[in-house]
């Protein structure tokens, strides 16, 4: 007996749309995938017909039939190229009748109108394209990472694409037809779909089969993106995971949306889940590994390029004279004791976290804080902000330490040095110098920090993936 005839398995959902005699056509045989492909065209061609031919003047036909001929178009294209990628064998004619008959079996027993025979289609379609992803995922459990695994991986990223657009197609039902299914339904839900909810696991075995070959190697994720004309397939690779949990997600989304169109967002599913709940689960990537991954490169070129952080923009700025970042010149006598405290407080704020309290030390429209020689200062108290929470997703905690300060009239200057821990408890530690100008009312007017940030994007690759930097090869440019 297989999985799906088990009464634990036979949820409403399943009922509804006889799953379990659909198993049987799509078996766990070699032809598994193309029996479900199979499927999938001719419910949609039957589908299509159908809905060229309904009369109601109050349905969307329009809409419909855009959708259906853009799936249709989409379906053929990924049709063909999965038949070539895999290599599948032929339908026999006896076998394409009896999915045809099955399928004519199944839409005599719709007794819930034109929408009934939609929605059920709608929902078949869509298992039965799921059923190749799982097939093609499980296929790419076994493989090593190649072109071809990539290439399968981008193939089921599009399947799934291709689903979120279809299904899209329900939205044009007419709502009073459906309401009357939609109630007689009740208790059986897509969210019962067992194909769709062990989508994000399979690939997840495929994902951590992918890192875990990374890890024999010794070939640090961080590594392909650093070194990517090394690691062109892995590169690959990684871009295809990308891919499948943006198009899962986005097949989410675009449900939750649909939803949210037919039974509006405060509705109650019969599972009990809320619909505008449901938004949240389309944020969840089936990697998260992958989004740390980014992040963590995100942090590292930060400080990489942080010489010419804003550099395009100010160029122009300065250019077309929309900008003035000229350093504050002006020299008054201050009295010194407070001037150093201001200096001490800066120092103080940021070791505390206190990033209000440390923007508070500018003039709040004209005071500006330059980060490295060259680079666009951040000027105006939301910039400051802006600056100082960005310095916070990359540390921790700093223990900033002012080495010496000397105090020229407006003019303050100091060697600095932080202790840090960064966002991922990587110990480091930097030096650098600050001078300050402040004005009449001990505000600062202008902040220049200078330090080798360059070095402590290399201390943070050592740390976070064990590898050096290497400067990569200048690109050519296409003219
Ligand atoms: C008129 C069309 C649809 C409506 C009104 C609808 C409604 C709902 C509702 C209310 C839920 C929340 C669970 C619950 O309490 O029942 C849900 C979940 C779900 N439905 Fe649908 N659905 C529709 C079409 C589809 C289609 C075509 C599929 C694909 C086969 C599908 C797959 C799913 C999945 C996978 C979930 C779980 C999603 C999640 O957890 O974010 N639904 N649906």
């Amino acid at each position: 007996m297989n999985a799906f005839m088990s009464s634990q398995q036979r949820t409403p959902y399943a009922l509804y749309l006889h799953l379990n005699e659909y198993e049987n056509i799509w078996g766990n045989d070699s032809t598994a995938p193309l029996r479900a492909l199979y499927c999938a065209e001719v419910l949609l061609q039957q589908n299509a017909r159908m809905n060229e031919s309904d009369r109601r003047p109050y349905i969307d036909k329009e809409k419909k039939r855009t959708i259906f001929e853009e799936t249709m178009r989409a379906f053929v294209h990924d049709t063909k190229c999965l038949r070539k990628l895999m290599k599948w064998p032929a339908l026999s004619e006896t076998e394409k009748q009896d999915i045809e008959l099955k399928i004519a079996e199944l839409r005599t027993e719709n007794r819930y109108g034109q929408e009934d025979t939609l929605f059920a289609s709608v929902h078949l379609i869509a298992e039965s394209w799921f059923a190749v992803v799982h097939c093609m995922l499980k296929k790419c459990n076994d493989e090593l990472p190649t072109k071809q695994t990539a290439d399968f991986l981008k193939q089921v990223a599009r399947i799934i694409e291709v689903q979120q657009l279809f299904v899209r197609i329900l939205e044009y039902m007419s709502h009073r037809d459906y309401h009357r299914l939609r109630v007689n339904l009740r208790d059986a839900s897509g969210a019962q779909s067992r194909r769709i909810h062990e989508v994000p696991a399979l690939a997840r075995k495929v994902f951590e089969g992918f890192c875990a070959h990374l890890k024999k190697i010794g070939v640090p994720p961080l590594m392909v993106l650093e070194n990517q004309q090394d690691h062109v397939v892995f590169y690959l690779m990684l871009s295809a995971f990308q891919d499948l949990t943006r198009s899962f997600q986005s097949f989410l989304f675009n449900h939750y949306l649909m939803v949210g169109k037919i039974l509006g967002a405060s509705s109650l599913g019969s599972l009990g889940s809320q619909v505008n709940g449901l938004v949240g689960h389309a944020a969840n990537s089936i990697f998260p590994e992958l989004d740390q991954l980014f992040f963590d490169y995100t942090q590292i070129t930060n400080f990489r390029y942080g010489h010419m952080s804003g550099k395009v923009v100010m160029e122009k700025e300065l250019q077309w004279q929309v900008a003035d970042y000229s350093p504050y010149t002006e020299s008054h006598d201050l009295d010194q004791e407070r001037v150093k405290e201001v200096v001490a407080q800066y120092f103080r704020c940021i070791e505390t976290q206190d990033i209000r309290g440390w923007v508070q030390q500018f003039h709040p429209e004209e005071g500006q804080m330059c980060d490295a020689p060259g680079s666009r200062p951040f000027k105006g108290s939301q910039k400051l902000s802006v600056f100082m929470k960005n310095f916070f997703k990359a540390f921790q905690s700093v223990a900033p330490q002012i080495l010496d300060l000397s105090v020229d009239k407006n003019t303050a200057s100091c060697r600095w040095k932080m202790n840090a821990r960064t966002y991922n408890d990587t110990l480091l530690s930097f030096s650098g110098t600050e001078t300050f100008r402040l004005n009449t009312g001990y505000q600062i007017m202008y902040a220049l920090a200078e330090y080798d940030a360059e070095a402590v994007a290399t201390d943070l690759l050592i740390a976070t993936a064990g590898i050096e930097y290497q400067k990569p090869v200048q690109f050519e440019m296409y003219h």
